[in-house]
């Protein structure tokens, strides 16, 4: 039996009902069937996953081509929650027609519901537009780490002024929800309490509709660097070592394969 895929109007309706909203990014197969499973209501397909899984220094290298064949390897796996494709560095800055087209094929190739996009007040006229085109946006603002040259590093954005002002310039343009991103818990309560759309926190606070962290993250299977907004809840990484090390050991030593193993 098909599972009922969480929709837009699902996660609206979530803050009007006070019901908090869980998401994670996956960027496969397996680890996407997993979070589906275990009940969360949106998947990211992450453009962490430049860091993540090419091992790059940051967010800006990953590609359309490679974000869109992530995306589709997570839309196999997820059969209820809302997929969301993440709009890579360049694939919306230069033009609002260039961004429609890199959107839509996220719907169209990568198998997602909504795509996400960094900035505020200065992305607002691409959110009227993709939504105009029938793409749902979630919008992301504050610590945006496609502008890592602009803001100098992963800094927390503390301008209140400014954070208020493109919250609300991403509502007004038709966002369905918005990501706060490396924000004062003070600062996300306001957004939260001012917007009818819902705010999904990382690094911003409890008050937050939903939270939102990367899954390698939590499950310690990245270890370059560790943001304190992230919460472990598992060392996957030190138990994969020590399986290898286990096979190598066996290998060794000619335990492996044993007769249980053999033809
Ligand atoms: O790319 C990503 O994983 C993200 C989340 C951290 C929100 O944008």
């Amino acid at each position: 039996m098909n599972a009922k895929r969480v929709t837009v109007t699902d996660i609206t309706g979530m803050k009007q009902e006070g019901r908090k909203i869980s998401m994670l990014t996956a960027y496969d197969y397996p680890t996407a069937r997993i979070v589906d499973e275990e009940g969360i209501d949106i998947i990211l397909v992450g453009d962490s996953l430049s860091m993540v899984i090419q091992g790059n220094e940051n967010s800006l290298p990953v590609t359309m081509d490679e974000m869109v064949y992530h995306t589709r390897l997570v839309a196999r796996g997820a059969r209820r929650a809302m997929v969301v494709g993440d709009m890579p560095f360049m694939s919306y800055q230069a033009s609002v027609d260039k961004a429609i087209l890199n959107a839509g094929r996220f719907l169209k190739e990568g198998g997602a519901q909504v795509v996400k996009l960094e900035g505020g007040a200065g992305v607002a006229k691409t959110i009227e537009a993709l939504t105009g085109a029938e793409i749902p946006v979630m919008a992301h603002i504050g610590l945006t780490p496609q502008a890592i040259h602009r803001m100098g590093g992963f800094k927390i954005q503390r301008d209140d002024e400014r954070l208020i002002s493109d919250a609300r310039a991403v509502e007004e343009a038709g966002a369905f929800s918005v990501i706060l991103e490396g924000i004062p818990g003070s600062i996300a309560a306001k957004i939260t309490s001012t917007l009818r759309i819902p705010t999904i926190g990382i690094g911003a606070g409890v008050h937050c509709d939903g939270q939102v962290l990367v899954l390698h993250d939590i499950i310690g299977l990245f270890e370059r660097f560790t943001p304190k907004f992230v919460k472990r809840y598992a060392e996957l990484g030190k138990e994969v070592a020590r399986a290898v090390a286990s096979f190598r050991q066996d290998v060794l030593e000619g335990k492996f394969p044993g007769p249980e193993h053999t033809f």
